[in-house]
Order: structure tokens, then C-alpha cells, then sequence
């Protein structure tokens, strides 16, 4: 009898255990599944084609110079933007998909591969869990994208996946010892809190990434790099961020009842634009970005 009780009691105990942990798990969920969509409208607001094209547009063919992307080749650009990779691995005469979280900024990409005369496909994609089958692409490239994804192993297995054996990954993240570093410092004192997971720029270091992807290598090339953000001048550089790039927008939107705490970030942003120049007096403004440039290959079958 009493171990009839017990044994009840033991089952009793452990539905309600399972029960705790599928809440549990359903609330997880839901964090990530909204996570992912404040994400997604942070990247849509403003315009992340003309700050791409005016700021970071040259790291594109660097990237696929660097992966050796040629004719033929099958290419997957994940968080592609507006298409900086993607649209050059195309015009090197790649079959291209550009892949994103935010596909509010597809048709600006559209746009500018129309003018250019290539045709690529857009796939709305989180880099966490990427829409394609093992091995399905020759090269994989992320410029400033992937490493925005919160789980970067996840995202590091993903990249690997779908790449097919003896196939190329290749990167482009911003280091955290470089002006990007100071840049989301700055900005990260004034916005919401990022979701629980290792920091963005930590793909920027030569350990993580050799951690993240090194034992599914042939060979792993880590070079650190610069490439150089060219605006008319500091005043200039700050209004492009204000209205053109989302985290930016965001950040401010969120200060919209906080007047003081807004003029202080206008403030330091002004001052990080102005100490950071590199460029003559007369103009442009120079920023130089340093970036860690990331070419592995994957182990043949
Ligand atoms: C700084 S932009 C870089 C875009 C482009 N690669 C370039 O070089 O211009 C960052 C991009 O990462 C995308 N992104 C952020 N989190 C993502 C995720 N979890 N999966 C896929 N894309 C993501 C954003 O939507 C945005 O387009």
C-alpha cells in the first residue's frame, strides 16, 4: 500500500516536472521568436541599402576575391543586407541566394542588381537555422552579418551544414579592438539590454572563431584587415547614422521620452565622429574599420 503511494506520488511528481519544463521551453520559445522579430524591425527601419552602399560597399568584392568566387559556383550570402556579397558573387558569375532575417530590405537589393544586370534569388533566413539542405552550397560568405545572430554556435554549425565538403566559408567581422569595438560601446550604453548570448564582435577574434569552426576544417586563413568608411565630414557621418541605420533609429526611438539621455548620445556620437576622423581637414572624413578577415575550408568528404 504505502509503496503504491509512493509510486503514485512519483508519477505525479514527475508530470508535473515534464509539465514545468514544456512551459518552460514554450516560454523560451516565445522570448526567441520575439527576439527575432524586434531584430528583424530594428534592421528594417531606415534605409540599410544607402548606408551600406555609402559606408561599407567595398568589403563585398573583397570578400568574394577572397573565397576565389568564380562561374558556376553555387554561393549562399548569409545576412546579406541589401546584397554587398551577394550581388558581387553574382556579377563574378556565381549562382547566387542571398539570405536574411530582414527581408524589408530585399527589394532595395533587388534594385541594385537589376542595375547592375545580374539576377540572384533573396530567401528570408535565420542564420541560426538556414532554410537548406547539408552541403548544398560551394562557397558561404556572411560580411558583418552572421555575427549578429545570438547563438553563435548554432550559427557556426549552420554555416558548415550547408557548405558542401571541400567548400569554402568566409567571413568578414568586425574586431572588437577596432572602431566598431567603440562604436557598439558607445551605442550599447543607450540601448536595450542585447539578448542573453556571447557578443557579436567576439567573432572578430582569432580564438573564436578557430573555436566555432575548427574541427570540421581542412584549413583555416585569419587575417586581420581594414577597410575605410568614407563620409563628407563628421557631421555628415552622424546624420547618415540617424537616418539611415537601424539600430541607430532604434536606439534613438527608444530615447523618445528621455530628451536628456537622447542630446547626450547625439553628443557622444558627435564626439566619437569627430575623435575618430582620420581624413584631412579639408574632407572627406576617414574612418578605418578593422576587420578579421575569415577564409576556411571545409574538410573534403
Ligand atoms: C550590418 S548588416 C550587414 C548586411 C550585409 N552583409 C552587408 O555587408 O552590408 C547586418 C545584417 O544582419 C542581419 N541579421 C541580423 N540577425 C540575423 C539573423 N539571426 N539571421 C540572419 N540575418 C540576421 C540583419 O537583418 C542585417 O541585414
Amino acid at each position: 500500500m504505502e509503496s503504491r503511494t509512493a509510486a503514485t506520488r512519483f508519477m505525479a511528481e514527475a508530470a508535473a516536472l515534464a509539465r514545468i519544463e514544456e512551459v518552460r521551453s514554450m516560454a523560451t520559445q516565445d522570448f526567441k521568436r520575439n527576439a527575432k522579430a524586434g531584430v528583424r524591425a530594428m534592421w528594417a527601419l531606415g534605409d540599410y541599402h544607402a548606408f551600406a552602399t555609402a559606408l561599407v560597399w567595398t568589403v563585398g568584392p573583397e570578400l568574394v576575391s577572397a573565397c576565389g568566387i568564380g562561374s558556376g559556383q553555387g554561393v549562399l550570402d548569409v545576412a546579406a543586407g541589401t546584397g554587398n556579397v551577394a550581388i558581387r558573387a553574382a556579377e563574378a558569375g556565381a549562382d547566387v541566394v542571398a539570405s536574411d532575417l530582414t527581408p524589408e530590405n530585399f527589394e532595395a537589393g533587388r534594385r541594385e542588381a537589376a542595375a547592375r544586370g545580374v539576377q540572384l534569388d533573396w530567401v528570408e533566413a535565420d542564420a541560426e537555422a538556414l532554410p537548406f539542405s547539408d552541403g548544398a552550397f560551394d562557397v558561404v560568405t556572411s560580411s558583418f552579418g552572421a555575427i549578429f545572430a545570438p547563438e553563435h554556435k548554432a550559427v557556426a554549425g549552420e554555416l558548415l551544414r550547408v557548405c558542401r565538403p571541400g567548400g569554402t566559408i568566409g567571413m568578414a567581422n568586425f574586431t572588437p579592438e577596432g572602431l566598431a569595438g567603440t562604436f557598439f560601446e558607445l551605442l550599447g550604453r543607450y540601448a536595450p539590454p542585447p539578448p542573453p548570448g556571447p557578443p557579436p564582435l567576439l567573432w572578430g577574434t582569432e580564438s573564436h572563431v578557430r573555436e566555432l569552426l575548427g574541427d570540421g576544417l581542412d584549413s583555416l586563413e585569419l587575417e586581420r584587415r581594414e577597410y575605410v568608411e568614407r563620409p563628407p565630414d563628421p557631421e555628415a557621418y552622424c546624420e547618415l547614422f540617424k537616418r539611415t541605420f537601424g539600430p541607430m533609429i532604434a536606439t534613438r526611438e527608444g530615447l523618445r521620452d528621455d530628451p536628456e539621455r537622447l542630446a547626450a548620445l547625439d553628443s557622444e556620437l558627435l564626439e566619437f565622429a569627430r575623435r575618430s576622423n582620420r581624413g584631412a581637414p579639408e574632407g572627406p572624413a576617414e574612418y578605418p574599420y578593422e576587420f578579421l578577415l575569415v577564409v576556411a575550408r571545409k574538410r573534403a568528404a
